[in-house]
């Protein structure tokens, strides 16, 4: 059995515990898009390990195969391969990357920084780690593949080639220095020589386990919202977070994809610009992010936050037909006296039950809210459904009818225990 596992919302829904958590029935923990612009938070022993590009399965024992649809920034990859040896996580034999995945050059990061700051206020608040500037590079068909530096007479004439432009742009319009191209060729290859030993074709590999019965856990980075084709466009990145961008960044067919796991907040956040409709700008909005501790792992920039927002994760369901739900964060909103979720849009008068396409209509809706009585009692830890407190089964209770999709998951602390397990998704049966 392979199962996906996606963000829901706009990213940092938990998928690094989720994933953590489930990887223990995994065989192989799969990564098939994005970069080191996400950031897995994975508590262990009471200490925090954050994990960017590597997937966390690794933390479990598993393999971990970063797909051709990853962007990778060696010098971010090793750095990470480093802090979890150093952690006493072998990765030695248990690392595999594609050699088709795009590189993220040093130019993707400059342009990437130097294009937010001229936006100003229209900027999209991107990690600022070059991912866009690598992904536009792959579809302008100019990006250099991890494969092309092992042919040292071709990477070095594709990156003068592509400085020839990139060069020009920095100097003319960002009035920024030139890149040497000598100094990133010797610094890349460097890299290539330290990355070889984790380089392969990861389609043939990954369907080979599958013939051979493997269980295979493909963890989505960013959410659903977040998605380049289903998200808020252009307060998006630059890859498919959908259930889909599983198959095109694995070159495993989606037929081999057995089940969708989505990862929802039992609350609501983004990082970066764009609308975001059940908002919640005051008083409320602060206690969320103070008690839910909702700081960016990659930026340590404060989370946006808000109420449930039903409409946002119905369409997640949809867009990436999911199997089932897990609900995290639920301990957050222990103690709130009243609870609301989003059920509808409201627009100059008419109910939106569906996420409009035009972000300018998106930003001009006000949701439809639905009360619910909050709960006194600590659920932080609880492993057992029955002992939840009652009005916190009929907030879940809500959630799954509104969404349409059964939760199998909630989870009640950060902790890799702390967690009811109604069904387990990831069944090798
Ligand atoms: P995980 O995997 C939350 C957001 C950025 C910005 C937009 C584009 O931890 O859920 P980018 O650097 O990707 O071009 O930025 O996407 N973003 C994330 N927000 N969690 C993430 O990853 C994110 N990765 C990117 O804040 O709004
Ligand atoms: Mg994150």
């Amino acid at each position: 059995m392979n199962l996906v596992v996606v963000g829901t919302q706009w990213g940092d829904e938990g998928k690094g515990k989720v994933v953590d958590l489930l990887s223990e029935g995994a065989d192989y923990v799969v990564r098939y898009q994005g970069g080191h612009n996400a950031g897995h938070t994975i508590v262990i022993g009471g200490k925090p390990i954050v994990l960017h590009l590597i997937p966390t399965g690794l933390l479990q024992g598993k393999i971990g195969v970063i797909g051709n649809g990853v962007v990778i920034n060696p010098k971010a990859l090793l750095e990470e391969i480093t802090l979890l040896t150093q952690r006493n996580f072998e990765v030695t034999d248990r690392l595999f990357i594609s050699e088709a995945a795009h590189l993220i050059m040093p130019y993707h990061q400059a342009i990437d920084k130097a294009s937010e700051r001229m936006k100003g206020s229209q900027k999209i608040g991107t990690t600022g780690r070059g991912i866009g500037p690598a992904y536009a590079d792959k579809m302008s068909r100019s990006g250099i593949r991890i494969a092309d530096l092992y042919d040292p007479e071709h990477f070095r004439e594709k990156l003068e080639v592509n400085l020839v432009d990139i060069n020009a742009i920095l100097e003319k319009i960002y009035k920024m220095p030139p890149f040497d191209p000598e100094a990133i060729f010797k610094e890349y290859l460097g890299y290539a020589e330290q990355m070889k030993p984790y380089i392969t074709d990861t389609s043939l590999f990954l369907n080979k386990a599958i013939d051979e019965g493997h269980h295979l856990l493909f963890e989505g980075a960013q959410g659903t919202h977040l998605d380049v084709d289903f998200g808020t466009y252009p307060f998006v990145t630059s890859s498919n977070s959908v259930a889909g961008g599983a198959a095109t960044g694995t070159g495993v067919g989606p037929t081999r994809l057995d089940k969708v796991l989505g990862v929802t907040k039992a609350y609501t956040t983004r990082v970066g610009s764009g609308p975001f409709p059940s908002e919640l700008c005051g008083e409320m909005g602060e206690m969320l992010r103070k008690l839910g501790n909702e700081f960016g792992a990659t930026t340590g920039r404060p989370r946006r936050c808000g109420w449930f927002d039903a409409v946002l994760v119905r369409y997640s369901v949809r867009v990436n037909h999911l199997s089932s739900l897990a609900i995290t964060k639920l301990d957050v909103l222990d103690g709130m006296p009243e609870i609301q979720i989003c059920v509808a849009y409201e627009v100059d008068g008419i109910r939106l039950d569906e996420v409009p396409s035009s972000l300018r209509r998106l930003e001009g809706v006000t949701p439809i809210l639905k009360r619910f009585e909050g709960w006194d009692e600590s659920t932080n830890g609880i492993t057992d459904y029955d002992k939840l407190p009652k009005n916190a089964k009929i907030y879940l209770e809500a959630i799954e009818a509104l969404v349409g999709c059964p939760a199998d998951i909630i989870s009640t602390s950060s902790k890799r225990g702390e967690t009811i397990v109604l069904r387990q998704p990831f069944d090798s049966n």
